[in-house]
């Protein structure tokens, strides 16, 4: 089995430019493959990615020490283990969960319907940079309990930690501008941080600063960098997600229909939109041990990049894979929030996403507002669909026409 194809490349404009094009190739040809610039290893089977997401001995998070650690100003919750992973995790999950996801819901609901009001009136709107992006950030903003004035600030900082983390070559410059974001953030946190130890509240930047872990407060740059864990944890993919979905259905009329004359089926939409073009496209590992794929050798201390987009589109763990259905059955719509999906866009094991539900809550709550509203919606005219990123991805932009609300 060739461990390199010769001349592909995942650091190439070709591939950036349609990875989907690629992944059959990446799967059948080069299951394990090699990117030497950058000394990583890429896993492309579902098989495959599966393992390395739940086999956690052989597998660690060890990698993100390099590539978060130092924007999250300090450990965030996918390097924890043990017994503290439990613990710290648990606060987060509470916050996103039960009577808590409850009370969001309607902050959810009433920051889409703030942001998209002027543009319904217009009849045209940048789903993406019009609405989505403003609408996670706020989102995000509320459940952390940081002032939405602040919002465009934060927002800024928060790209260049995200930066920080996908990219895969940064350069000394761009890697001093997400370390200088990082700090300004971590400037703006520690005030806020310090006035919620003594004056608590119902958000959780207050739960993390009363939670007690083995009967100890965490300390500031813990609980800093659990902040910006969920900022960056929570706002991109769920902006990218919800562009994703107008994308398919739109590109897929009678489906469309479906779901505006049945608004059940939008969650089994939103969990095809997920598998189909996963917003976060690659999870990193790394080996701590040698392991064998498909005859190729991973070895001891080397980085591995779960391809999530190619996984879901196996053909042995996806009949037809290449086809938007939000009718498949081998997807298991109920399932795809949970530690059980069979998708992999969540990740996997111990550190899968602790913001499905949230994330399904909000998508399905703000797709259910646009929809009724979008009357004959279509691209706008000469618009042209680009989606940009390697390792988060999605719709630079997505101008869409519809009629106008009165
Ligand atoms: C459609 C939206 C989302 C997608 C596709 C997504 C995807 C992911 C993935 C792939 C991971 C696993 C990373 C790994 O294994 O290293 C993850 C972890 C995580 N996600 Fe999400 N996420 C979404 C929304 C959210 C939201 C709304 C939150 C808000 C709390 C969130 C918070 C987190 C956190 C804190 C982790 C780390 C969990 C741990 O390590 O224990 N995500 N997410």
């Amino acid at each position: 089995m060739p461990q390199v194809t010769p001349r592909f490349s995942v650091l190439s404009e070709d591939f950036s430019a349609d990875p989907y094009r690629h992944f059959a190739q990446l799967r059948e040809r080069a299951p394990v493959h090699y990117e030497p610039v950058i000394d990583s290893y890429f896993l492309s089977r579902h098989e495959d990615v599966k393992r390395v997401l739940t086999d956690h001995e052989a597998f660690t998070t060890e990698t993100l020490q390099v590539r978060a650690e130092p924007v999250m100003r300090g450990p965030v919750l996918a390097q924890m283990t043990g017994a503290e992973h439990t613990a710290k995790r648990g606060i987060v999950v509470r916050a996103f969960t039960g009577q808590a996801l409850q009370d969001q819901v309607r902050a959810i609901h009433a920051n889409a319907e703030e942001i998209m009001a002027p543009f319904l009136a217009r009849g045209r709107m940048d789903l993406v940079n019009d609405f989505g992006k403003p609408f996670a950030v706020n989102v995000t903003l509320d459940v952390l309990g940081l002032d939405r004035r602040d919002a465009r600030r934060v927002a800024a900082w928060h790209s260049g930690v995200a930066e920080f983390i996908t990219s895969l070559d940064l350069t000394p410059e761009r890697r001093r501008h997400c370390l200088e974001c990082a700090e300004q953030l971590e400037a703006y946190l520690l005030p806020v941080i310090e006035d919620r130890r003594h004056h608590p509240g119902e958000d959780l930047i207050s739960k993390l600063c009363t939670a007690e872990f083995d009967g100890i407060a965490m300390s500031n740059r813990d609980v800093t960098a659990l902040i910006i864990n969920v900022l960056a944890a929570a706002t991109e993919p769920a902006d990218k997600t919800l562009g994703l979905l107008f994308k398919h259905l739109i590109d897929h009329p009678g489906q469309l229909a479906e779901v505006r004359e049945d608004p059940e089926l939008l969650t089994a939409a939103i969990a095809e939109t997920l598998r189909y073009t996963p917003p976060v496209q690659l999870i990193p590992r790394q080996a701590e041990e040698d392991t064998v794929f498909a005859g190729a050798t991973v070895p001891a201390g080397a980085t591995v990049f779960c391809v999530i987009g190619a996984a879901n589109r196996d053909p042995a763990a996806f009949h037809a894979p290449d086809a938007f259905d939000i009718h498949r059955p081998d997807l298991g719509t109920a399932r795809s929030f949970t530690a059980a999906a069979q998708h992999l866009s969540f990740g996997s094991g111990l550190h899968q996403c602790v913001g499905a539900a949230f994330a399904r809550a909000e998508i399905e709550t703000v797709a259910a507002m646009l929809l009724p509203r979008l009357d004959r919606v279509r691209f706008s005219p000469g618009f042209r669909y680009r989606e940009a990123g390697l390792y988060t991805r999605g719709p630079v932009s997505l101008s869409l026409d519809f009629t106008p609300v009165r």
